[in-house]
C-alpha cells in the first residue's frame, strides 16, 4: 500500500527530527496534517461540493469522480474496475481524503485528458489536481453547438454552456486544452510558465491546506503588500486610464466592460435584457424588470435566460470562465485578458463598445 509507504516516510522524516519515541513522533506530524486537511475545503464534510447529492443519497456517475472519494478511486481505477471512467455512483458526504490521492494509481498518475480531448502529460504530482480542476466544458463544445446558427439570430436549439467550477487547470495551460472559447484568426497563449519554482500547482499550493505561501512570492514581486497587486507589465489592459494595481484590477476591469457590453448586446440585438446572478445556476437570467440586477425572485431556473444567439453565447461562456477562476490572474493572467478582449471586439461589431484605449496582449 502506497499509502504505509509514505507514511512509513513521515515517521523516518519526523523520528530524525524529535526527541520523542518513533510512535509518538509520527503521531505529531500525522496529526498536523489531518488537522490542516480537515481545516481546508478537501476536508469540508460540509460544502455544497460533498453534500450536494444527498437528497439523492448518491453521487451520480457524471459528478463522483471530482465529488466524492470513492468516486476518484473508481475513476482512476484503484479500486480494479476500468480507469478513467466511473462504474458506479458514489458514496455522499465523502470529501477528497487521505485515500483520493495516495492510492498507487494516484501517485502513478502522470497525464490527465481535458474535456476537448486534449492531453497533457508529465504533471507529476499536480496530475490529480489537474483532473478535478480541469472543468466540464471546452471552447470547442461552445463552436459544436454554435455552428450552422448565424451569428446574430437568436435560436432555440441554443443553452448556456457553464464550464464549471474551480478551472484553474483549464485556465493555467490555456491555448494548449481550449478551456476558453478561441474566436477564428486569433491566438492564444499555452501553459504559464511562469517561474520553474511556481510553474505547477503542488509549487504554489500545499497539497493539503490547499493554501499558497505568499511570502515566497515577495522574494521576486518586491515593493507589493498583496499579490493582487502584482504585476509585471505596465500597459492600460482595461482601459481606464489606471496602471496603479496589479494584474487582477486589469482582469477585474475588463470583465466589467464585457458585462456591460454583454448586457447591451442582449438588450439591443437579441431584445431579451439579461443580468448575471452570482452563485445560481445557470447563472444568467432574465433581467424581466430591465434594472440591470437579478434580484432573488429573478434567479430562478425558470427564469433562465434563452435569448441566446451565437455571439452572446460565445461571449458570455468567456465570461464565466474568467469569473470560475479567481485565481486565473495568477494562472495565466494572458490567455484571460486574450479571451476578454476577443468576446468583446465580437460584441462591438454589434453594440456600442469603446475599444480604442484597451489592449490585446
Ligand atoms: C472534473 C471534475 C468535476 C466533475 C466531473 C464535476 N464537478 Fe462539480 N465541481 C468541481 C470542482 C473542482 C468544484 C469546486 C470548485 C471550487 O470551489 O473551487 C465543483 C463544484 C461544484 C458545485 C458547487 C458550486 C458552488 O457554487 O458552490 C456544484 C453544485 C457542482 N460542482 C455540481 C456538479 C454536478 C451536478 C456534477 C455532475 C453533473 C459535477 N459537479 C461534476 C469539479 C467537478
Ligand atoms: C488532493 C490530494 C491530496 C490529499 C487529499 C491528500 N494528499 Fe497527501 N500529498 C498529496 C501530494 C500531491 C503530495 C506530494 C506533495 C509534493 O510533492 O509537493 C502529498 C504528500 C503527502 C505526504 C508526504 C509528506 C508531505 O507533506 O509532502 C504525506 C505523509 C501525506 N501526503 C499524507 C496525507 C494524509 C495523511 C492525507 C489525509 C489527511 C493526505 N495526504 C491527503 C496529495 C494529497
Ligand atoms: C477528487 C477531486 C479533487 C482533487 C484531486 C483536487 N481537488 Fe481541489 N477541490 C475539489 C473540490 C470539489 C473543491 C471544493 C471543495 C469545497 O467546496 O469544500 C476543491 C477546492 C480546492 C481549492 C479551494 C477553492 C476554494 O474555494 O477555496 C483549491 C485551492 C484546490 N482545490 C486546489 C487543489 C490542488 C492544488 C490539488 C492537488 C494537490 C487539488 N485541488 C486536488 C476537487 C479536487
Ligand atoms: C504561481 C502559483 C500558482 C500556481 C502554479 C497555481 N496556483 Fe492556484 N492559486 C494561486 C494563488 C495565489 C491563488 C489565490 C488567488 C487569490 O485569491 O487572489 C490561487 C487560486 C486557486 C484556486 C481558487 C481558490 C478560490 O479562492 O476559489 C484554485 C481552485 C486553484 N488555485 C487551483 C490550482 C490548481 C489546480 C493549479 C494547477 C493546475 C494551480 N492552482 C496552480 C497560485 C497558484
Ligand atoms: C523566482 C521569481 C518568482 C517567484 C517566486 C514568483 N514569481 Fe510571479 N513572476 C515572475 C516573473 C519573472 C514573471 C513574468 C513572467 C512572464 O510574464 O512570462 C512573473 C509573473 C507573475 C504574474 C503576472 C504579472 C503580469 O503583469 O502579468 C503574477 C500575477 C505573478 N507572477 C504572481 C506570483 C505569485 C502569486 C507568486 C507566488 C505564489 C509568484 N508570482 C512567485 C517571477 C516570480
Amino acid at each position: 500500500m502506497p499509502i504505509v509507504r509514505t507514511l512509513r516516510g513521515l515517521v523516518a522524516v519526523a523520528a530524525s527530527a524529535l526527541l520523542i519515541s518513533p510512535a509518538a513522533r509520527a503521531e505529531v506530524g500525522l496529526n498536523d496534517l489531518v488537522e490542516a486537511w480537515l481545516a481546508a475545503a478537501h476536508g469540508n464534510y460540509y460544502s455544497r461540493s460533498f453534500t450536494y447529492w444527498n437528497k439523492e443519497g448518491a453521487v451520480p456517475e457524471a459528478c463522483a469522480a471530482c465529488h466524492s472519494e470513492p468516486g476518484f478511486i473508481d475513476y482512476l481505477g484503484a479500486d480494479g474496475s476500468t480507469p478513467f471512467v466511473v462504474s458506479r455512483p458514489a458514496a455522499i458526504n465523502s470529501p477528497i481524503g487521505c485515500a483520493s490521492c495516495h492510492t498507487a494509481a494516484a501517485h502513478a498518475l502522470d497525464s490527465v485528458r481535458f474535456p476537448s480531448g486534449v492531453t497533457v502529460d508529465g504533471l507529476g504530482p499536480s496530475a490529480v489536481c489537474t483532473v478535478c480542476h480541469q472543468g466540464r466544458q471546452s471552447g470547442d463544445n461552445v463552436k459544436t453547438a454554435t455552428q450552422g446558427i448565424e451569428e446574430d439570430t437568436v435560436s432555440p436549439d441554443l443553452a448556456f454552456l457553464n464550464v464549471h467550477y474551480g478551472v484553474a487547470a483549464a485556465v493555467m495551460h490555456g491555448a494548449d486544452v481550449r478551456g476558453g472559447f478561441h474566436y477564428p484568426g486569433k491566438t492564444y497563449v499555452g501553459r504559464f510558465t511562469h517561474v520553474p519554482s511556481a510553474n505547477t500547482c503542488v509549487a504554489c499550493h500545499d497539497a493539503h491546506t490547499t493554501e499558497v505561501a505568499t511570502d515566497d512570492c515577495m522574494r521576486c514581486h518586491r515593493g507589493v503588500e498583496d499579490i493582487r497587486d502584482i504585476r509585471t507589465r505596465h500597459r492600460d489592459f482595461d482601459g481606464d486610464g489606471n496602471r496603479a494595481g496589479g494584474i487582477h484590477a486589469e482582469i477585474v476591469g475588463l470583465q466589467e466592460r464585457l458585462y456591460a457590453a454583454i448586457q447591451s448586446y442582449a438588450a439591443e440585438v437579441a431584445e431579451a435584457p439579461v443580468g448575471y446572478a452570482t452563485g445560481t445556476f445557470p447563472y444568467f437570467f432574465n433581467d424581466s424588470d430591465g434594472d440591470g440586477q437579478i434580484s432573488p425572485d429573478e434567479a430562478l431556473f425558470p427564469n433562465r435566460y434563452l435569448g441566446w444567439t451565437p455571439r452572446l453565447l460565445k461571449a458570455a461562456y468567456n465570461y464565466q470562465v474568467v469569473t470560475k477562476d479567481p485565481g486565473g490572474y495568477v494562472h495565466n493572467p494572458t490567455y484571460l485578458l486574450q479571451l476578454l478582449y476577443d468576446s468583446l471586439q465580437s460584441l462591438s461589431q454589434r453594440v456600442e463598445v469603446d475599444m480604442a484605449a484597451i489592449r490585446r496582449p
